[in-house]
């Protein structure tokens, strides 16, 4: 079965609930205390195998270039100062082997945009989808590891999911389950809480199929008057393409302030206790 060695990184959103922080600097760029949002999802799919890191920005594309980028002046500086472990630090963002691809979404049209917007690098291959902005605790080598892993074993497409109760749940795209095990038979984005097919929430980690690309392109905007990955993905578990892993570990929505409040508290406690 197909390896998955490519991942889409969506940078392109406003991040108006972050304002003013996020006007000249993507959210995805925020520190979890002192590595960026967009590291820890970097890395987890490269623990996953990955080994092509797609990122689809908007108008504050350099940030994340230079993040990425060796900064050989910067590593000497420190050297030089006896800093030999902060070197470390900004040397070993990226293994070797491990390559960046930026391509730009022109206009913020939604989350299925921006995915579209990296079709020609995708190309025919299945990718692996990662919201840096949902930061993940997990168990093992990451929850994209557990979808690589299933879509391995099935090659079908794979969605994160957690159970959310109560009204919260209809913040989400929502799970319709089928009635196989771990199958789903549609994905209805932010219904209404009596609505909701499930209580099982899709997260923002996905491995898809690149036939995901003409869905996209032909559909028209949904919820919020944007093109809508989970739409697409509905199209696809119509078909019975698609099943549900669950997350092993606890998710912080960082792109709400609360989230990322919680997030770094949950951080900063664990690095106190060791
Ligand atoms: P959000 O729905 O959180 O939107 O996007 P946002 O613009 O980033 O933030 P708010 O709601 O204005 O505060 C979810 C993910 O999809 C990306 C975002 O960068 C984020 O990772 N995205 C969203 C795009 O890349 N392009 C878009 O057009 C929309």
């Amino acid at each position: 079965m197909h390896k998955i060695r490519k991942a889409v990184f969506p940078v392109a959103g406003f991040g108006t609930r972050f304002l003013p922080a996020t006007k000249a600097m993507p959210k995805e760029l925020m520190p979890i205390v002192d590595k960026p949002l967009i590291q820890y999802a970097a890395e987890e799919a490269i623990a996953a195998g990955i080994d092509t890191l797609i990122f689809v920005t908007g108008r504050n594309k350099r940030a994340i270039e230079d993040h990425f980028d060796s900064n050989q002046e910067l590593e000497a500086a420190l050297l030089a100062k006896g800093k030999a472990e902060q070197a470390d630090r900004v040397r070993n963002i990226l293994p070797k082997g491990v390559e960046c691809i930026f391509v730009r979404q022109p206009e913020q049209l939604g989350l299925g945009h921006a995915v579209l917007c990296a079709e020609r690098v995708v190309s025919n291959d299945p990718f692996a989808v990662l919201l840096a902005d949902d930061f993940l605790t997990y168990g093992g080598a990451g929850i994209t590891s557990d979808l690589a892993e299933a879509f391995g074993r099935s090659g079908k497409i794979q969605l994160s999911v957690m159970e959310v109760d109560g009204p919260d749940i209809s913040k989400y795209g929502v799970v319709a389950p089928s009635e196989v095990p771990g199958g789903v038979a549609g994905l209805i984005e932010k219904p209404d809480a009596v609505d909701a097919p499930s209580n099982l929430a899709s997260i923002g980690r996905y491995v898809l199929t690149p036939d995901i690309f003409d869905i996209l392109r032909n559909q028209p905007a949904g919820s919020g008057g944007e093109i809508q990955l989970a739409d697409a993905i509905n199209t696809q578990a119509q078909r019975g393409d698609v099943e549900a892993v669950r997350l092993n570990g606890l998710r912080f929505d960082c792109g709400s302030v609360d989230g990322y409040l919680d997030a770094i508290m949950h951080v900063a406690e664990q690095r106190r206790r060791g």
